[in-house]
């Protein structure tokens, strides 16, 4: 067993996990390798993390390469764009490696198996078991069954009424890592397949997430980020976001904490003061999607938001906190989006300034209430929108962020660069950041000087 398992058994609030391992096989994963391939969002990742921290208790160990593995996982994502086909293709990728090795078990995890469940067998045999976002834990149980006796298995069903309590089992923090806090969204946003997918809302407990922030901390964590889907609407008891931000910077010794991702309609005043009031520990960036910038479409998005609203939001929080910086999630193409509804997306993305969008083409997704309306856009007028709305954004963005070259920002170096000589890291703001300097910069917070600035990625020297 590896040191970094004995790590999460360090974690003593929280011991179900550890219980529930207890009296299964661990000899299964003897001289077994295993791979896992992620799509998606940092939950996913995150989730990622947790079953490959499963799997070495059960002696597996994880391979860079699917060709190495007995063992390999999808753990996949539906938010757009051709979901299903994308895992059969990947797993068509594999029908060579199963012919030659009977004992290869190919398991499919994430919001696709949630969503298709026993279709993704019936349809691709090679498949051998699939599993839900709520059945992570019980991931070693299907793999040891399957090892045993080729059996095809389904664990997809929601755990609607257990408690979130988890721990956060990542196997090498580094400098800079993900705590969930919640999962699930109760919010229904018409296009929008991550209800279906991943459940019910649900907030762990103030204390687990703190215990495991601490942990993460003595392990040579510096900057947390608190992921949900839905963040802000974070609650335990009387403790909401704002509540539990405070907590994180007064309570623990993290450095730095960012969170993602929040919802326009629960972004309140509380949580602008609480951001100015620990400014010194929570970073000055928010990712807050506005996903149109039409209220007419916006309402059957059912956002809870108008354009109006959402441009309060921003104006509120760039009072509360000067030198926020903002980044976007934009949908371009809803059904029944006109000319002028997108006309004031573009308007709506200079308005608020953003230096970094997300821009996806609708994709209709199954379950949702979009996906039946009747005034769907054509794939053309979809491409052709989404490039206008890059085209306009590139230009903007460029001119942007030069006002960044001679300003001195805060980097916490995260990394050695590929190129000999370089680290980078980010910037108080999300700015990835690339300087000279050794690796014994690696999780120090250094002043440096922006020499350029682009778009994407910022130059910079360290001042001394
Ligand atoms: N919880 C986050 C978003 C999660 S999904 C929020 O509410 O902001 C990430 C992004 O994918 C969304 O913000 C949206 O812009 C995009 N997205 C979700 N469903 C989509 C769909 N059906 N088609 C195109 N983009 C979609
Ligand atoms: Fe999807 Fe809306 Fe929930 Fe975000 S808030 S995950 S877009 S339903
Ligand atoms: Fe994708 Fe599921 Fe995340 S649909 S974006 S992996 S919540």
């Amino acid at each position: 067993m590896t040191q970094e398992v004995r790590q999460v058994d360090e974690v003593s609030q929280i011991p179900e996990i550890t219980k529930q391992i207890e009296g299964i096989n661990q000899d299964v994963g003897q001289g077994r390798g295993v791979y896992i391939s992620t799509y998606g969002c940092q939950m996913n990742v995150n989730d990622t993390e947790r079953m490959y921290s499963l799997l070495e208790m059960q002696n597996f160990a994880p391979v860079d390469k699917p060709e190495d593995a007995s063992l390999i996982i999808i753990n996949s994502c539906s938010v757009r764009e051709k979901p299903v086909h994308k895992v059969y293709s990947e797993v068509g990728t594999f029908r060579k490696m199963k012919e030659k090795n009977p004992d290869l078990r190919i398991g499919v995890g994430g919001c696709v198996g949630q969503q298709e469940k026993e279709n993704l067998i019936k349809n691709q045999p090679m498949i051998d078991f699939v599993f839900g976002t709520d059945q992570i834990d019980s991931l070693p149980y299907l793999v040891a069954d399957s090892f045993m006796d080729r059996e095809k298995r389904i664990s997809a069903k929601f755990q609607h009424r257990a408690p979130y309590h988890i721990e956060t089992m990542v196997r090498n923090p580094g400098v800079a890592t993900f705590v969930n806090i919640t999962k699930g969204c109760d919010n229904f946003c018409t296009f929008c397949v991550v209800p279906y997918t991943r459940g019910r809302e649900k907030s762990r407990p103030l204390q687990h997430i703190l215990t495991d922030i601490r942990h993460l901390v003595k392990r040579g964590m510096k900057e947390v980020t608190l992921l949900g889907q839905n963040v802000n609407s974070y609650s335990d008891s009387d403790v909401d976001f704002a509540d539990l931000m405070a907590k994180v910077a007064t309570e623990t010794e993290v450095e730095r904490i960012r969170f993602t991702t929040s919802h326009p309609k629960d972004f309140n005043q509380k949580l602008a003061d609480t951001m100015a009031k620990h400014q010194d520990k929570i970073m000055e960036y928010i990712h807050l999607p506005f996903q149109s910038g039409s209220t007419r479409v916006l309402e059957r998005m059912n956002r809870i938001y108008t354009r109006e609203e959402y441009l309060e939001k921003i104006a509120m929080l760039r009072k509360s906190i000067p030198n926020v910086v903002f980044s976007t999630d934009i949908i371009v193409g809803f059904p029944g989006e006109t000319e002028e509804d997108f006309q004031d997306t573009m308007k709506m993305v200079q308005e608020g300034g953003f230096e970094t969008i997300f821009a996806f083409k609708y994709s209709p997704r199954p379950f949702t209430k979009a996906a039946k309306f009747e005034d769907q856009i054509s794939e053309e007028v979809k491409t052709e929108r989404l490039n206008r709305l890059f085209d306009m954004h590139d230009k903007m963005s460029f001119e942007l962020v030069k006002r960044y070259e001679g300003q001195i920002l805060k980097v916490l170096v995260e990394n050695t660069d590929r190129e000999e000589g370089k680290v980078h890291g980010r910037s108080t703001g999300n700015k990835l950041v690339h300087l000279k300097g050794t690796p014994d910069l690696i999780g120090k917070t250094v002043d440096v000087r922006i020499t350029r600035a682009f778009p994407a990625t910022f130059h910079g020297e360290l001042v001394q």
